[in-house]
């Protein structure tokens, strides 16, 4: 995992693999971050995960750290730093991230953490999500996974929004996670194939649509 803040998508990752036992259909190896004191980090350690620090400035050191650490997905989540074309391409098909808003909306260049939520009630929109996709050469444009669209209440204001966003992330994530590891999600020649259908119907919080699986 790669993750720039507190971590709590990580932890959401975590905490359903550990409820699925001995059928999680994989593990966390290790978490990176680019900032030392990153709450992710300290929740890998407290997991007892091997965690990796890379400054901003070595960003070639990232596949050998990939590739010692025998990972085979890279799940981004709130990573803040450029993925390097190198792990892309070595991750192709196994590199995801999660976006807070239904990419394309909200999404691009300056659209990340709070300023997403903060656009989102400049632009008076009533509906807002989360996006789960992949991430290719075209990086922002990546094949999406799993969209969960999530109301916007005329009262709210970007906390608010963050945190209705967050809340189904935590839900989201894991599921989409768990289903690229076991080979149920997968992309092939650009397109996302799902099979079968994810089994979100169990998960949906009472005041949230259910999610669009592409
Ligand atoms: C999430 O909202 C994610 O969508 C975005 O960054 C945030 C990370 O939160 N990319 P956390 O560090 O997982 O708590």
């Amino acid at each position: 995992m790669l993750a720039s803040g507190s971590g709590s998508n990580l932890q959401a990752i975590l905490d359903h693999f550990a409820a699925l036992g001995p059928s999680a259909p994989g593990e966390v190896v290790l978490v990176v971050s680019d900032r030392a004191g990153a709450g992710a980090l300290d929740r890998a350690r407290h997991a007892g995960i091997a965690t990796a620090h890379l400054a901003a400035r070595e960003p070639q050191r990232l596949l050998p750290v990939l590739r010692e650490a025998g990972v085979t997905h890279v799940v981004l989540a709130g990573y803040l730093r450029l993925i390097p074309a190198d792990v892309v391409a070595a991750f192709h098909g196994r590199l995801v991230n999660i976006h807070p808003a239904l990419l394309p909306a909200f999404g691009g260049p300056g659209m990340y953490g709070h300023h997403v939520h903060e656009a989102v009630v400049r632009a008076g929109v009533t509906t807002t999500g989360a996006t789960v996709h992949f991430v290719d050469e075209r990086y922002d444009e990546g094949a999406v996974i799993a969209q969960w669209a999530i109301p916007v209440h005329p009262t709210d204001d970007a906390d608010a929004v963050a945190a209705r966003v967050l809340a189904v992330e935590h839900q989201l994530y894991p599921r989409c996670v768990a289903a690229l590891c076991e080979g149920s999600v997968r992309l092939e020649h650009g397109q996302v194939v799902v099979a079968p259908l994810l089994p979100f119907e169990r998960f949906v919080p009472a005041d949230v649509p259910p999610p669009h699986s592409v």
